[in-house]
């Protein structure tokens, strides 16, 4: 099948393996190979026996391993084993392999077709479409990459029923953040999610919705020249969280870090784009709700700011936002003072205090 090298097909798949079989015929036999992770192996690997009898390597699970000794792990399998720039390498984790794994297909032989089969809610939503492929370096988080997109992407909400709920809850951040820059339909059918009950068969459906939303803004601007920003709502904040927990020696998966950060940008809409404060307090404290409390000191505040301005997508030195209208309706390149900055931060610090709960 003729493919483009700008989009991928993604196929919303009920029997995983049956989807792959398919395009794995399209390829040579023996020119098609597996990279996966320990946790996913031991996990799916017997429930996936055509999978099993490819050639494989696997990479040991968690972010410390997206690196360039992984890299060289793969590209040394490939090569051993006879890859060729006709091959197919497949790509089944979460978004640290599907990164991980894009970027050595990327760069093997100028690049060999591959195909992600995202294993984690935040892969399936985010990180497995859009064509970023990487690996941190010298401590910094996705320093080396490329744009490259994966010929196909295979979802299936199968692989959710081993999920631990911090990572469902981790990658419905991200879907949060789809429904409130882009459908407002979409954030109403996330505020009915039971996660005590959760139907995987239905949440494929809203899965779906959500993927679309990622889809438009990756077509309309591959590259992130503009209105790929939009997907930055809830980053701006949320990244400046996630590196000062980690500094602080309690880490928290990013879907958190996103949630808090989308609490204080709502706070931020309301004052630069008029987010109505009633719906942006509903908002909040439906956050707030799922993703708990966490202690942010006014200490805190001067390094978050500093860390704000480390982002990779401020310009000239300004501190750049996506933030909202309304749900559904987002404004890129949005800026803000100092002092609301700070209001903001305060206003997450009251809402995610003990004392509150
Ligand atoms: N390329 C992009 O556009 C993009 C976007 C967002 C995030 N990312 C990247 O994605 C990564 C985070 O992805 P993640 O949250 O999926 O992390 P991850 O891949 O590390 O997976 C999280 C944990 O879940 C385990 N796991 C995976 N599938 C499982 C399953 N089905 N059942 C049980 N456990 C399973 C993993 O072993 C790991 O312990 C980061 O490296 C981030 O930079 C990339
Ligand atoms: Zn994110």
């Amino acid at each position: 099948m003729e493919y483009s090298s700008t989009h991928s097909e993604i196929i919303y798949s009920v029997q995983p393996e049956v989807d792959i079989e398919s395009i794995i015929r399209q390829y040579q036999p023996g020119k098609v190979f597996v990279v996966t992770e320990e946790n996913v192996f031991k996990l799916w690997f017997d429930k996936l026996p055509k999978l099993k009898t490819l050639p494989c390597v696997v990479i040991p699970s968690g972010e410390d391993n997206k690196g360039l000794g992984s890299v060289e792990l793969i590209w040394e399998f490939l090569s051993s084993k006879g890859a060729d720039r006709k091959s197919l390498l497949i790509n089944v984790g979460g978004g640290m392999l599907t990164d991980l794994g894009g970027f050595a297909a990327s760069t093997f032989k100028r690049g060999v077709d591959f195909i992600n089969v995202p294993t984690t809610l935040l892969a399936q939503v985010d990180a497995s479409v859009g064509g970023k492929t990487g690996i941190n370096f010298r401590g910094l988080k996705n320093e080396i990459g490329t744009f490259n997109v994966p010929r196909s992407v295979i979802i299936s909400s199968t692989f959710l029923q081993t999920l631990d709920q911090q990572n469902l809850l981790s990658g419905f951040a991200e879907m949060v953040k789809h429904g409130l820059i882009y459908s407002s339909e979409h954030f109403l059918e996330l505020c009915n999610v039971d996660f005590e009950n959760l139907d995987l068969k239905s949440f494929q459906e809203i899965i779906r919705h959500s993927v679309q939303v990622k889809e438009y803004f990756v077509q309309q601007d591959p590259t992130e020249k503009n209105i790929r920003k939009a997907l930055n709502f809830g980053h701006t904040i949320g990244h400046a969280l996630e590196s000062l927990f980690l500094e602080q020696h309690r880490p928290v998966l990013h879907g958190y870090a996103v949630a808090w950060g989308m609490m204080a940008e709502l706070y931020l809409s309301q004052a630069v784009c008029g987010l109505d404060p009633e719906s942006s307090v509903d908002i909040c404290d439906w956050i707030s709700s799922m993703y708990g409390k966490i202690s942010i000191t006014s200490e805190d505040f001067e390094e978050l700011y500093m860390l704000m301005g480390h982002d990779k997508k401020n310009e000239a030195g300004r501190i750049n936002f996506t933030l909202i209208s309304s749900p559904g309706n987002f404004e890129i390149n949005q800026e803000s003072s100092k002092e609301l900055i700070f209001e903001a931060l305060r206003f997450l610090q009251n809402s995610l205090s003990h004392e509150n709960a």
